[in-house]
């Protein structure tokens, strides 16, 4: 049964990785999609193996307001404007990350200027088209580093993530009057390009999988089944919440 159909879902981040597959899961249960990535050709690919009737892709860079507004604008104009939005776009830069004696300012503000700012951006333009709609369901995608010590070694990633949760929680409260829901979805260890510095070096994938209760890394597809539901309305009564899926490995 289609769980979505009737929704339009703008998903960031989507040309690869988790963002990918939770857009292609939302147009297998019935939504229009939007890639929205700055990889415009991984983006065009995506959108066009869906079908110009489900998905179209937006050319976006979420730290870059102007970019951002535009490509919420030319969405209204066409009759695409979500009442789902997905801020999953994000980046870790591994070997550059570091503890915060050792961590250089400007590494600091790129991951800060991606993570933090274009989720604020993501989401001040996505609550904008849900008033306009009378209400919407917006997902974050957080991260364990926020939540424990996995972030020790990643000062500006997981600095960047609890702010996301936090930032979830600010305009969760401030919204629900207006019908429109805000959710942080923690996924684990997840095999992505985005940690590939991981998966390439033994050591270190034996270790983080070691401290997964669950006993394997994560792959894309397990996080589809929450995303989808909290982009349904059978999650009409969950706003400002934290939905870890994420082996075990901040929960037990
Ligand atoms: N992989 C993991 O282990 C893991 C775990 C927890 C949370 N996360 C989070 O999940 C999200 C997706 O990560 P992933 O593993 O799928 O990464 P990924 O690198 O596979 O995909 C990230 C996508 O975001 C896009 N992107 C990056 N910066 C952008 C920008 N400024 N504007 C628009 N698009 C941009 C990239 O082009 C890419 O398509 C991120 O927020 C990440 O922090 C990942």
């Amino acid at each position: 049964m289609a769980r979505l159909s009737g929704k339009t879902a703008l998903v960031t981040g989507a040309a690869a990785g988790i963002g990918r597959a939770v857009a292609e899961r939302f147009a297998a249960e019935g939504a229009r999609v939007i890639i929205a990535d700055r990889d415009a050709k991984a983006a065009a690919e995506v959108a066009l193996a869906l079908g110009a009737d489900v998905a179209r892709a937006a050319v976006v860079d979420i730290s870059n307001e102007d970019a951002v507004k535009a490509a919420f604008d030319s969405l209204e104009a066409e009759g695409w404007s979500p009442n789902v939005v997905v801020a999953n776009a994000g980046v870790q830069l591994f070997g550059q990350d570091a503890k915060i004696a050792d961590l250089d300012f400007a590494v600091w503000q790129r991951t800060v200027d991606i993570n933090l700012t274009g989720t604020f951006l993501t989401l001040k333009y996505a609550v904008r088209a849900m008033l306009k709609q009378g209400g919407g369901s917006i997902i974050l995608t957080g991260s364990p580093t926020a939540l424990n010590g996995e972030g020790a070694d990643f000062t500006e990633y997981s600095s960047t993530k609890a702010g996301m949760h936090g930032m979830a929680r600010a305009v969760a409260g401030a919204y629900a009057k207006d019908n429109i829901r805000v959710n942080v979805v923690v996924p684990g260890y997840t095999e992505t390009a985005l940690v590939s510095a991981i998966i390439n070096d033994p050591a270190s994938r034996a270790s983080i999988i070691s401290r997964i209760p669950l006993g394997r890394a994560g792959a894309p597809k397990d996080v589809e089944g929450i995303m989808v539901f909290l982009a349904s309305d059978d999650a009409d009564f969950a706003t400002g919440a934290t939905f870890a899926v994420d082996g075990g490995m901040t929960t037990i």
